[in-house]
């Protein structure tokens, strides 16, 4: 191990997020090698670092609760036996050539403690400079942190093995592969846009060329890369995982543009009323497709006696494959056919994604949300992707929403438990000027912050144009206006 860490590294050893770290660089009290930051600025920070207060071994377990038979779940295996010893190989070399140049130095040492003896004539200058050589080594081995410097090196090495951390050129986008999981996999849990088709190494979409690090065949593929592809370290990332940390240069979406439209057919997973005219509808896509999306987009759900209706997707596209809807109750086809005839299983034909309601892309700035009503709907979707990639500096959520209605309010409270960065305000009778005045008291900076407002035409507009009195930069606000096939009626009751 080197004296310099990736972000992402730094900060599941510390247990803090990207975003904390990326605050501390701001401010200066952590510098940065290339984007990697020193174990030395690390333990200054937090002192109290060690194996036993990490999430590592909490994380070990959870692996292995979700460990099952390879032929039955091969998503969040442990790492198969040939990755683990691919993984121990290669820390023996990392250790074998830290060991090498340990034996270097001391024998250096040997040297200047021989020369020093045979070309200081004088006793007494030659028995001083040895005297401050000897008290030197032995400072060195006895600092105050050279215990936690080595619990964090055990900590790191022990992370190494469970998890390799992969690096995508050119965006610099960094995520973890857990077990034996496919590279494909960990980048779409970790809200990587990394270009894919069918998941199952049918049609390439997902080939991307390893620039440094090992990767091993977990799956077979019908999909055949050319001799000069191979040769040029090309592999499909939904068929290899990562034994050993990687480089890999692979073509990301940029924009909602960049996604093609999909038709999946797919199933209702889960149909579960939160209040009286509100529904909470999962829908299953099959696992060899999943719906490519950007978080905050929308698609449009079909029903199997061909009612439809737009609906904003509620859930992270680190999930892709189970997608949630809030849907209300509105006397309409599409509503109808859910509240009265729908079926646990029933087919449902997802098309999009629509929309470019999606977080600015590279910008740390705290992210302002606000929500009207069922607003919420696309704004859980963005919360859950910022919180996954974990490089907003901090969210703050303004949920507009009646007092008789209690969904998602503990998802929202839960959030605000876990994350240090997270905070929530719940708002029944504020106005725009009001919300503003909230924004203004809770927020150092208001006109540094990216907002995201969404909700019913009427009790949006005016809050966006009171926004727009803080003279924000266009991709600064994102509105999305909810269509009538998605709840208007508790908006109505927030205006
Ligand atoms: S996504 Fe189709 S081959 Fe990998």
């Amino acid at each position: 191990m080197t004296d310099l860490l990736s972000l992402s590294r730094a900060a599941r050893l510390t247990g803090v997020s990207r975003g904390t770290l990326q605050k501390r660089i701001r401010h200066g009290e952590i510098e940065t090698f290339e984007g990697q930051v020193r174990v030395s600025d690390l333990l200054r920070l937090y002192p109290s670092v060690s194996l036993e207060h990490s999430g590592l071994l909490k994380q070990v377990e959870r692996i292995k609760a979700n460990a099952v038979p390879r032929d039955r779940d091969p998503d969040h295996p442990l790492p198969s036996p040939e990755v683990l010893l691919s993984r121990l190989h290669a820390l023996s070399d990392a250790l074998a050539e830290q060991v090498n140049r340990a034996n270097a130095l001391q024998g250096l040492l040997d040297q200047l403690r021989v020369q020093l003896t045979q070309t200081i004539p004088e006793r007494a200058t030659r028995e001083r400079l040895l005297g401050w050589l000897d008290a030197e080594c032995a400072a060195i081995a006895e600092q105050p942190e050279a215990e936690a410097r080595r619990q964090l090196l055990a900590k790191d090495n022990f992370l190494r093995l469970i998890a390799a951390s992969v690096k995508v050129i050119p965006s610099g986008h960094e995520f973890f592969v857990e077990g034996s999981e496919p590279i494909l996999n960990a980048a779409v849990r970790a809200g990587l846009r990394m270009n894919y088709g069918c998941s199952n190494g049918q049609c390439g979409a997902c080939k991307a060329r390893v620039i440094s690090g090992e990767v091993w065949k977990v799956r077979d593929h019908d999909y055949v890369l050319s001799a000069r592809e191979r040769q040029m370290g090309y592999m499909l990332a939904c068929s290899n995982t990562a034994v050993t940390d990687l480089v890999l240069e692979a073509a990301e979406a940029h924009s909602t543009a960049d996604l093609p439209h999909q038709e999946i057919r797919a199933r209702i997973r889960k149909l579960e009323r939160q209040t009286d005219d509100l529904m909470l509808v999962q829908v299953q896509l099959p696992r060899t497709q999943t719906l490519r999306f950007i978080a905050g987009q929308s698609v449009r759900l079909r029903l199997n006696n061909a009612a439809e209706a737009e609906c904003p997707i509620a859930s992270c596209p680190c999930n892709g494959r189970t997608l949630h809807f809030y849907v209300r109750h509105r006397q309409d086809a599409f509503s109808d056919t859910l509240w009265q005839h729908a079926q646990i299983r029933d087919a449902v034909l997802v098309k999009g994604p629509y929309g470019d309601f999606v977080l600015r892309e590279g910008h740390a700035a705290p992210a302002v949300f606000i929500a009207c009503g069922d607003g919420i709907a696309p704004i859980k979707s963005l919360i859950e992707h910022a919180v996954s990639i974990d490089s907003v500096a901090s969210l703050h959520l303004y949920w507009y929403k009646p007092a008789s209605e209690d969904w998602l309010t503990s998802w929202c409270r839960a959030l605000q438990d876990a994350l240090d960065n997270f905070a929530f305000t719940l708002l029944t009778d504020a106005d725009p000027t009001g919300v503003l005045a909230r924004i203004q008291a809770d927020l150092p900076e208001p006109r540094a912050a990216c907002y995201y407002l969404a909700g019913m035409a009427g009790p949006i507009r005016p809050i966006e144009q009171v926004l727009r009195t803080l003279e924000l930069e266009d991709d600064q606000l994102k509105v999305a206006e909810l269509s009538s096939g998605s709840g208007d009626a508790a908006a109505d009751e927030c205006r």
